[in-house]
């Protein structure tokens, strides 16, 4: 079940970032265009916060199961003072959940905005932060590894 839970984490990495830099691309250009906030770009906040869950939920059952993770809780001391297993027991999820932190509270703060340029304003620094904080946080050393 392990490997299969790591690929789907690992893959599902690519739709978190397509969706993630195309709705606040979106955002961003809406908002200098002055446009009008329809129902589409409630649910184009909706879908950005979704895909970033879902990947957040793997990642939660990806750490009680990881060989990693579970090598880590057996001598934590010794895990803190290895980078590489730092990076997936403290680094890599506080980073992600900061994110998803962002994320949500994007949605929020642009829902409750008075006006469509504040609502366009807000989801494009949130959905930025949220979006550069994911970049950040992904072990592409691991893919580098690869080849
Ligand atoms: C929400 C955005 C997240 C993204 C985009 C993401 C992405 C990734 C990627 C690309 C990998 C490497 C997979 C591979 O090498 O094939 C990985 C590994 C891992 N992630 Fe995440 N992650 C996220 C959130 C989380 C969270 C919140 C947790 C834990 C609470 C977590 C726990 C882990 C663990 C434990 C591994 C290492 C698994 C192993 O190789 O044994 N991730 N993550």
């Amino acid at each position: 079940m392990t490997p299969t839970l790591i690929l789907l984490h690992s893959l599902l990495r690519w739709a978190v970032i397509l969706i993630m830099v195309t709705v606040t691309a979106t955002m961003a250009f809406r908002y200098a265009k002055a446009s009008a906030w329809t129902g589409t770009d409630r649910v184009a906040a909706l879908i950005f916060t979704i895909v970033l869950d879902t990947e957040l939920l793997v990642g939660l059952v990806l750490y009680g199961v990881s060989p990693i993770t579970r090598g880590a809780m057996k001598d934590m001391a010794t895990a803190m003072h290895e980078p590489s297993v730092r990076f997936f027991v403290a680094e890599h999820p506080t980073i992600m959940v900061l994110a998803v932190l962002f994320a949500h509270l994007g949605s929020v703060f642009a829902k409750k905005a008075s006006t469509d340029r504040l609502k366009f304003g807000r989801a494009t620094a949130f959905f930025a932060v949220s979006t550069g904080l994911v970049l950040w946080g992904i072990p592409w050393f691991r893919l580098m590894a690869l080849s």
